[in-house]
């Protein structure tokens, strides 16, 4: 059987490397082989934008160019606008009955996102329980499997809990009405900030976007920190927590010859501007044609707007299908 593939992102600002390694690569790697659907998450970023939802809206066509770029294909992949299927909201309702206020404040990502925005006392009630909203993206399409990073593993364990829970209380008759589903991790499922924190985030300015022209990308490799007490060339120094060495991991097709200069760099006599050139050449071999098909793309707005309306017309009648069954499940009044 073809199996379903669904994830999405937050149209809060440009993807970066992070989203690809994490889950971007995979999503391309695997559209054709499973039906393919990916959300631009503009609901969820307003839980923590309400203030801004212009800045959304901008950014919502922006993320579509990343995902254009990035080489997903219209043709086989589906892209859809979240806030343009009102069913998911809609089963976004019913879930929050069945999950505990408790085991949502125990959520790692969330407690680490909320510290980061300083939300500790007053978190809006939407952030709180936008894993719920993520539960139901991923259950109205069916999706048995989610391509993510690492730090949306807490989101599909709460996801595949809900639907359980879902079909265990509301027994269809023709068999369990959701799908549960399963995280889908990159090879490399997190990627460290330019400054070596635990990982790439906008708020943190610690990010190589995949939009960013050459100059800038050069500019952030430069400044990328590296072993501290690797202060001369001669000195050894240290590949573990350094972040060059875990993006060459990343993006070096070469992984012999990153072995090499680990070695090298370990024994001493390998200066950091080296690797970081070295760096900086394999992630413009990437870039470079991420950046020409975004350019490419980015001149025809209304070709754009055409994927995202043929996408979103499809995606919600997938969704429209599956909330018929869940009512119906649910023995809503009215339900058919
Ligand atoms: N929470 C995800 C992020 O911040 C975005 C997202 C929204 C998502 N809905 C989803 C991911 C459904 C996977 C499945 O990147």
């Amino acid at each position: 059987m073809r199996k379903t593939i669904l994830t999405g992102d937050r149209p809060t600002g440009p993807l970066h490397l992070g989203h690809y390694v994490g889950s971007l690569t995979q999503r391309v790697a695997l559209q054709r082989e499973h039906d393919t659907y990916v959300l631009i998450a503009d609901l969820q970023a307003l839980t923590d934008h309400a203030d801004a939802p212009e800045q959304i809206r901008e950014h919502v066509l922006e993320v579509a160019l990343d995902y254009l770029a990035v080489g997903l294909d219209p043709a086989v992949a589906t892209i859809v606008v979240q806030s343009q299927v009102p069913e998911l909201a809609e089963l976004t309702f019913y879930f929050l009955n069945l999950v505990t206020v408790a085991r949502l404040q125990r959520n790692p990502t969330v407690k680490d996102e909320m510290r980061q925005k300083g939300f500790e006392a007053d978190v809006p009630a939407g952030f709180l329980v936008y894993p719920v909203s993520q539960a139901a993206d991923i259950a109205a399409f069916k999706a048995h499997l989610v391509p993510v990073g690492d730090d949306q593993l807490p989101m599909i364990e709460v996801a595949a809990e809900i639907v359980r829970r879902f079909n265990r209380l509301y027994p269809a008759e023709a068999g369990p009405a959701l799908v549960e589903p399963a995280a889908l991790l990159g090879a490399v499922s997190r990627l460290p900030g330019t400054d070596g924190g635990a990982k790439m985030s906008k708020t943190l300015g610690n990010v190589i976007n995949l939009s960013d022209p050459p100059d800038i990308v050069a500019t952030r490799v430069r400044g990328m920190f590296t072993d501290p007490h690797h202060l001369r060339v001669e000195d050894p120094g240290t590949v573990e927590g350094n972040p060059v060495f875990a993006y060459l991991d990343a993006f070096d097709p070469d992984a012999g010859e990153v072995a090499r200069l680990k070695e090298r760099y370990r024994a001493g006599g390998l200066g950091d501007s080296v690797v970081k050139r070295r760096l900086l050449e394999s992630l413009e071999a990437l870039l470079g044609p991420i950046r020409r098909r975004r350019a490419e793309w980015a001149q025809d707005r209304a070709a754009v707007e055409r994927v995202l309306a043929e996408g979103t017309t499809r995606g919600r009648a997938v969704a429209a299908a599956t909330l018929n069954e869940v009512r119906r499940a649910m023995r809503l009044y009215g339900a058919r």
